[in-house]
């Protein structure tokens, strides 16, 4: 099928690479000329294991080309996908300027029915709003007669398993329009997402207001549930239970499973923060509130903290004079996304303690930059404090303690020996609880992990450390 995708970010890219592997002929369109020329030279913008592999694939067998002419692409496609970005406003709702003004493109340029696919996280009714901008650019164009269908299909992938999320999704909501446009969008989406339901049927089809609300519903629901066990792991820490055996234990019930149950430093990332916070937000303006979501989101907003206030628990809330290291930047492994990670929060609360900062990602050290720079409102160089270090025991040379933001593969197994010759202090806070708190007591670290405060430190008999070169 011949398709178009606009927006060439993380949810583009992946739609229209998957689309491409499985025989469609797609176009994918940024306005962005410095991200569709290094597209179109054969590079990857963005971090998302495997992507590049896939996306050289189907370009070298023309199943993919990249440009920044909407126009080129209106004409090519039967189906065209809108995956632009959403980001919040400062009020918390969802900013559709980008949404809607290539729905404008595309009445521009539409000269026959057209099933126009929004992939875009976006309030209920913004179906609705696309449907009357384009009626108005084909009315200019004298084209009010020429038939399409708004449809909604919002996108689940999680970064970092974005291609397997796409090509193997637990579900694939549908929201269809009603009428004969519906009724045709509905026969080219079921050609389209055929390849994904030979198994078993995954499509669920409603209509586009259930579409649209599904997506933040889910999002609010994962949100709340690494919420609810950050509050649980305050507990926890209060009456010596540990927070992990907790979710061992209640993740084995069928009926909670074992997904989004972590305790950590907060959620990030460019979905669950602002989504929470549109939802919020559309409900007041149906004079309605989201209690438990409101709840979520102020847990998360007080767990980004967390990591800072157990620093200056331990060491006193003036930070001059420690060297800090810092593993992890990204709001989670395997992408080098930066939207609202924890370190944005974390590293320039340390810094403006005084503290000299350390910092270690495998994949997100420029994003982080760019971020932190933004962030900061001062390029690198001018960062007094803080260094950008290309290895984990790099991060770690002659600090007081180390903090623990991400949870790397890289970082799972660290070899404790040779960070403990290097760090001047063996103090380790750990955002992620990926080490077993018995076995860092047994080999001299001072551990907090969140909620693990109870955990049995007997397990490992103590030994001696290596001295510090
Ligand atoms: N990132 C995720 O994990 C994820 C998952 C599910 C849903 N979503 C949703 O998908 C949408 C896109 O998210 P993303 O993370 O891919 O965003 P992104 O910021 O990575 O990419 C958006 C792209 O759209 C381009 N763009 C903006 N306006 C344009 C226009 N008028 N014409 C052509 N291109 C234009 C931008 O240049 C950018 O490259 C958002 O609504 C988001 O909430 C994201």
């Amino acid at each position: 099928m011949k398709i178009a995708v606009v927006g060439a970010g993380y949810v583009g890219l992946v739609t229209a690479t998957c689309l491409a592997e499985l025989g469609n002929d797609v176009i994918c369109v940024d306005r962005d000329h410095g991200r569709v020329a290094v597209l179109q030279a054969g590079g990857v913008p963005i971090f998302e294991p495997g992507l590049e592999d896939l996306l050289q694939r189907n370009r070298h067998a023309d199943r993919l080309r990249f440009t920044t002419s909407i126009a080129a692409a209106v004409r090519h496609a039967e189906v065209i996908f809108i995956a632009v970005g959403t980001p919040p406003q400062e009020d918390g709702s969802a900013d559709l300027q980008h949404v809607l003004a290539v729905a404008a493109q595309i009445g521009q340029h539409m000269a026959d029915f057209k099933v126009v696919v929004n992939k875009s996280t976006v309030p209920v009714g913004t179906g609705g709003r696309v449907e009357q901008v384009l009626r108005s650019a084909l009315a200019d164009r004298g084209l009010a007669a020429l038939d399409f269908a708004v449809v909604s299909n919002p996108e689940f992938l999680k970064e970092g398993a974005a291609l397997d999320d796409f090509m193997r999704p637990d579900r694939i909501v549908i929201g269809l329009p009603t009428g004969d446009a519906g009724e045709a969008a509905r026969r080219l989406m079921t050609r389209l997402y055929a390849p994904f339901n030979r198994h078993h049927e995954r499509s669920l089809w409603m209509d586009v207001a259930s579409a649209e609300l599904t997506k933040y519903a889910a999002n609010a629901m994962l949100a709340t549930r690494i919420s609810f066990m950050n509050d649980m792991a305050h507990l926890a820490d209060a009456v010596g239970a540990d927070i992990d055996s907790v979710r061992r234990g209640i993740g084995s019930d069928s009926r909670i499973g074992h997904g989004f149950l972590y305790a950590g430093t907060g959620y990030g990332g460019s979905c669950f923060p602002k989504d929470t916070r549109a939802l919020i937000h559309e409900a007041a303006a149906h004079g309605l509130r989201m209690r438990v979501v409101e709840a979520t989101e102020s847990v998360n907003h007080e767990q980004k903290q967390v990591l800072v206030d157990r620093v200056c628990a331990h060491f006193g809330s003036d930070l001059r004079g420690l060297r800090l290291g810092v593993w992890g930047l990204a709001f989670k492994p395997n992408t080098d996304d930066m939207r609202d990670a924890p370190s944005r929060i974390v590293i320039p609360e340390l810094l403006s303690r005084g503290a000299e900062v350390l910092v270690h990602d495998p994949v997100a050290l420029n994003e982080a930059q760019r971020a932190l720079s933004a962030d900061l409102g001062r390029p690198v160089s001018e960062m007094d404090g803080l260094t950008f270090v290309e290895s984990p025991l790099d991060a770690v040379a002659g600090v007081d303690a180390l903090l623990v933001l991400t949870e790397w593969k890289c970082f799972h197994n660290p070899d404790f020996d040779a960070m403990a010759r290097c760090m001047r202090g063996r103090v380790i806070f750990d955002g992620r609880n990926l080490y077993d708190p018995a076995l860092m007591d047994s080999l001299g670290f001072v551990y907090q992990g969140i909620g693990r405060r109870g955990h049995h430190q007997a397990a490992h008999p103590a030994r001696e450390l290596p001295q510090p070169a």
